[in-house]
């Protein structure tokens, strides 16, 4: 079978989903490459470095696709916006599409791309479960996130992170406080760590103290009874508004003592709480900065506005990046690759197709089959919708 990579078509993607280490695993399964021209370059790999590593490359999109069985994307339809529906027409039946494609976001896409017959896996719906680890993409770009978020608030801080004593003075380190510990907030602990700062977090989840801590991270307690704050899969469970009232006022007094706060806070499938208000951020002193990573879901800062900075009526700072893993395009192609490639060899045998749907990877990941959307979350939006 035929694994096609065409070129990232979103506006200001610079990832690409294979990168050329990942070649000879999938040579080993029986599976040929081919890469549309010039797909890897704005993440550092040219079509030289694939076709060293036994790639063809094509000179058009077009031809990606019609030879293609089976084709992976980091933005499919759905998350590529117009570039990605001008993509639909070229899907034929039995062909597959892998990437993430947001079907729970837009499901009405996905339904499209089953009406063309394609069977479409999506990276968002990898199971956070020990045996998906190597294919969990969400956490590879999340882990990515978090840290690059560290060095933007750095770099916009009119302060640095580290303490120091010099001949000149002892400053002081820069307070940072990350609310949310999951994947982006526990690198962002990490990152800002490793540059010198005093670092405090909160999460709804008690169970993430010891990793807070463990990072050398303080775990700032609220007063606040969070009931069963966990799912089975281990997510955050969504709150009640007067939770997140009661959140915003014990907060309160951490954002105003931080420098830079770094908000990472999400509830799957839900849009994102607001916890940091107008009125907080107007709480800080000038020059602070607010990371808000949770932009493209609304934000957590009432203030965020996507991919703007933002600069309160006091001299806050509030950056809204969407597409952080974008911004290290190198890295984050070689994270995604390794965990497409796990998840394709999952779904392969003797060089072809071969998906069980009995399981739990590959039914969880599966959206559209045969015609119709089989993932039931996505079923069930597109029946509410209808
Ligand atoms: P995750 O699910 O691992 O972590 C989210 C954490 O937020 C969980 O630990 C959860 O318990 C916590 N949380 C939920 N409600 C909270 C509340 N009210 N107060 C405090 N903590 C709360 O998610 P992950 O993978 O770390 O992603 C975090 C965020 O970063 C998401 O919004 C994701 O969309 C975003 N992201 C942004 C990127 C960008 O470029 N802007 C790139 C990748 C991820």
């Amino acid at each position: 079978m035929i694994v096609g990579v065409p070129r990232e078509a979103f506006p200001g993607e610079r990832r690409v989903a294979l990168v050329p280490a990942a070649l000879p695993a999938l040579a080993g399964a029986s599976l040929e490459v081919l890469i549309e021209a010039g797909a890897g370059t704005e993440a550092g790999f040219p079509d030289r470095a694939y076709t060293e590593k036994g790639a063809r490359i094509a000179a058009s999109r077009a031809d990606v696709f019609a030879e293609a069985g089976v084709v992976l994307q980091v933005r499919g339809p759905g998350a590529a916006g117009e570039a990605g529906r001008a993509d639909l027409a070229a899907l034929r039946d039995g062909q597959a599409v892998i990437g993430f494609s947001e079907p729970l976001g837009e499901p009405a896409v996905a339904r499209e791309v089953a009406e063309r017959g394609a069977t479409a896996l999506s990276m968002e719906l990898i199971p956070r479960i020990t045996r998906a680890q190597s294919m969990d993409a969400l956490s590879s770009m999340a882990t990515i996130a978090g840290y690059k978020a560290v060095l933007l608030a750095a770099s916009a801080l009119p302060r640095m992170f580290p303490m120091m004593m010099t001949a000149a003075g002892t400053i002081t380190p820069a307070r940072v406080f990350i609310i949310g510990a999951g994947v982006a907030g526990l690198q962002a602990i990490a990152s800002a760590r490793r540059l010198g700062a005093r670092v405090e977090a909160y999460d709804v989840r008690p169970a993430v103290k010891e990793q807070v801590e463990s990072l050398g991270a303080n775990f700032v307690e609220l007063p606040l009874e969070t009931g069963a704050a966990e799912d089975a899969g281990g997510y955050a469970k969504a709150q009640d508004e007067s939770f997140y009232r009661r959140q915003r006022e014990t907060m309160t007094r951490v954002v105003a003592a931080s420098d830079v706060v770094v908000t990472t806070a999400l509830v799957p499938g839900k849009t994102a709480p607001v916890l940091v208000t107008k009125e907080m951020v107007a709480g800080m002193a000038p020059g602070s900065v607010v990371v808000d990573l949770a932009a493209e879901r609304g934000g957590n800062c009432a203030l965020t506005k996507g991919d703007e900075e933002v600069v309160s009526d006091n001299g806050v700072t509030v950056l809204g990046p969407t597409n952080l893993p974008s911004t290290v395009p190198y890295h984050a192609s070689q994270m995604y690759a390794k965990n497409i490639t796990t998840l394709l060899l999952h779904l392969t045998k003797d060089g072809a197709l071969a998906l069980d749907t009995e399981d739990e990877i590959t039914a969880g990941t599966l959206v559209s089959q045969g015609g119709q959307v089989v993932h039931p979350r996505v079923r069930e939006l597109l029946e509410a919708s209808a």
